[in-house]
């Protein structure tokens, strides 16, 4: 079943969990990701990044993601991670997605806005939901760092501000999370985390949350982040399975042997977060 995210993000609002949101890149971690959400009965998010589309190729992923939609019972939703690029938003939606994201956090505040407010207006036209990025978050995404100077936290006052001007569904916000693996323990800052929730009426989003640790995930729950995107950990667990495989079985050449164990420990990965965001049991 391929949705939008707007009904699942504000039922988990309501109701005080997350949704997953997974990223993928080739079919085996789709699969995967599809058959935990199944298993769990969750609603899900499969998303894919600018890299990934150029990776795999836009029909791919439309195909790939469609497909993997209709042989699950459970709400699917096929949505565009950190989108950057208006042209390849656009293409996106022609392709059927049916969630975009709008990434204009390296920009100032108002030209955010207004890119953000253009993407909201052309996407609701077709009933694609619209997530923003205020605030940045560490890591690399897409090529582009942003070192642990650089990220900037979201401003509850002006999180309000931007979701007023602009319409948009939800809003990535910047509490001390980053992408990719962490050197030390990441500390969020639950604080204003609490605060954006208190003012905030739109449902919010939490990105590089792999290698957070599951308390800290449950504290952000609770403080009221609805989607959690998740990318590092299951590309670990992909890598990690495979070097196993190699290691124990040096002789083999056939890679649905090799990848087919990856994907058996990608799904309980997704299974895992799926338990600890709070959405299992929620389709
Ligand atoms: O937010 C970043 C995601 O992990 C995507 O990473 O651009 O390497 O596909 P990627
Ligand atoms: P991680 O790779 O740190 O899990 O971050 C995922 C993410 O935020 C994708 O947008
Ligand atoms: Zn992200």
């Amino acid at each position: 079943m391929l949705v939008n995210t707007r009904e699942m993000l504000d039922k988990a609002r309501e109701k005080g969990y997350a949704i997953g949101a997974f990223n993928m890149s080739n079919m085996e971690i789709l699969q995967a990701i599809v058959q935990a959400a199944e298993i769990e009965n969750a609603p899900v998010i499969v998303q894919a990044s600018q890299a990934a589309l150029k990776y795999a190729g836009v029909d791919y992923i439309e195909a790939m993601g469609k497909l993997a939609a209709q042989k699950v019972s459970v709400p699917v939703a096929l949505h565009l991670d950190h989108g950057t690029d208006f042209n390849l938003i656009m293409l996106c939606i022609r392709h059927g997605f049916t969630s975009v994201m709008i990434d204009g956090s390296k920009y100032q505040f108002e030209e955010n806005i207004a890119i953000t407010k253009k993407v909201v207006e052309i996407a609701h036209a077709v009933d694609v939901s619209v997530e923003a990025e205020l605030g940045k978050i560490g890591g690399t995404e897409d090529h582009i760092t942003v070192s642990e100077k650089e990220a900037l936290y979201t401003e509850p006052e002006e999180a309000v501000q931007f979701a007023k001007e602009t319409g948009v569904d939800s809003l990535a916000i910047s509490i001390g999370t980053a992408h990719g693996p962490y050197k030390g323990e990441p500390k969020l800052d639950f604080d204003r985390l609490a605060e954006i929730r208190s003012i905030l009426d739109i449902p919010i989003v939490l990105h590089g949350a792999s290698g957070v640790p599951d308390e800290s995930i449950r504290k952000a729950v609770e403080k009221g982040v609805c989607k959690i995107n998740i990318d590092t950990e299951i590309r670990q667990s992909f890598t990690k399975a495979v070097r196993e495989i190699l290691a124990d079985n040096p002789a083999e050449y056939d890679p649905r042997k090799i990848v087919g164990a990856a994907k058996e420990a990608m799904v309980e990965t997704v299974r895992g977060k799926m338990r600890l965001f709070g959405c299992s049991g929620r389709a």
